[in-house]
């Protein structure tokens, strides 16, 4: 059966935890210099309809990476700009490469080309999740600290896509997690009840930063108007600004703690530039990681094909 990756409610803790041991090893041996030929002959198509440096870059360069190949594709270079049906899209896409990896707008859109695609069809962001993303991160938090399971994660800001991932990963490995967002930014409500129904430790939504951080291990946020609310920014700004990783923020959590932000970064609204650039933040880690992770989704995936 066709393995789609559309968001981490999908997958069991160990196939969550299978891809970032893939990531790990992959990881390893391409800094020792070994050749990956495990997609040799394979393509993918990358469709984007929003824009990206990270994920792209970070996708095109993992298929590479494993000696396979990549068509790019703005929003604007498909049929769909001009409403052809996604199911027919997705039906003759399949005939021309092994798998999809999308960028869009709705989440509706990666499960309808899902439905209707034989090869695998990655989500690489939509307005409701950020999968890939949290794969990467979640793989960065275990080489920093070990393991995630017995730590205490906050996400300070925005109920978004990425804290919508971040619930679902948390329902399904089981570590602690507590959300700080203003009042109507909450995350995904029916996300957050079937991930708190399943997880072994609490997830909990507060509206106080300093109590989302307390004695917590990790520290994570994102920009306050994602991509799409760019009209809504200016009002945002406002509402979010009690909500700033800054350093009085950061004294807060455990000593030890990590600094994660997905990037990119809006210096001093999200985060501070001296929290973004100080030792305690592995956002450019992080970063890297989203190559090694892709390498695993993809090896992953076009192999279960
Ligand atoms: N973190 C992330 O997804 O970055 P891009 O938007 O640059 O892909
Ligand atoms: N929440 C952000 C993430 C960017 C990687 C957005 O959707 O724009």
């Amino acid at each position: 059966m066709t393995k789609h990756l559309l968001a981490l409610r999908d997958f069991s803790k160990e196939e969550l935890s299978a891809y970032i041991d893939q990531a790990l090893l992959l990881k390893k041996e391409a800094k020792a210099g070994v050749r990956h030929e495990h997609l040799l002959g394979k393509t993918v198509a990358l469709i984007f309809e929003k824009p990206s440096t990270r994920t792209r870059v970070s996708f095109e360069s993992a298929m590479y990476g494993l000696s396979g190949r990549v068509i790019y594709l703005s929003g604007r270079d498909t049929q769909l700009a001009r409403n052809e049906p996604l199911k027919d899209m997705a039906r003759v896409m399949a005939r021309y490469v092994d798998g999809i990896v999308v960028r869009t707008y709705g989440q509706e859109i990666v499960d309808e080309l899902a439905r209707y695609s034989s090869v695998p069809v990655i989500n690489a962001l939509t307005d409701l999740h950020h999968p890939c993303q949290i794969l990467s991160d979640i793989m960065t938090v275990i080489e920093q600290k070990g393991d995630i399971a017995d730590l205490h994660i906050a996400w300070i800001g925005d109920g978004n896509n990425m804290a919508n991932s971040w619930i679902q990963a948390a329902g399904k490995l089981g570590f602690a997690l507590t959300l700080a967002c203003p009042a109507g930014y909450d995350p995904d409500p029916q996300i957050l009840k079937e991930a708190v129904a399943e997880a072994g430790k609490p997830i909990t939504v507060v509206r106080d930063p300093a109590a989302a951080v307390a004695g917590a291990d990790v520290i994570n946020t994102d920009v306050w108007a994602s991509m799409g609310q760019e009209s809504e920014q200016a009002e945002r700004e406002k509402i979010f600004a009690p909500y700033q990783v800054n350093s009085a923020l950061l004294a807060k959590a455990k000593g030890d703690a990590i600094v994660l932000h997905c990037l990119p970064a809006h210096r001093d609204e999200e985060i501070t530039d001296q929290v973004l650039e100080g030792p305690q933040c592995v956002a450019f880690d992080q970063a890297e990681n989203k190559l090694h992770i892709h390498k695993a989704i993809l090896a992953i995936h076009l192999a279960a094909k």
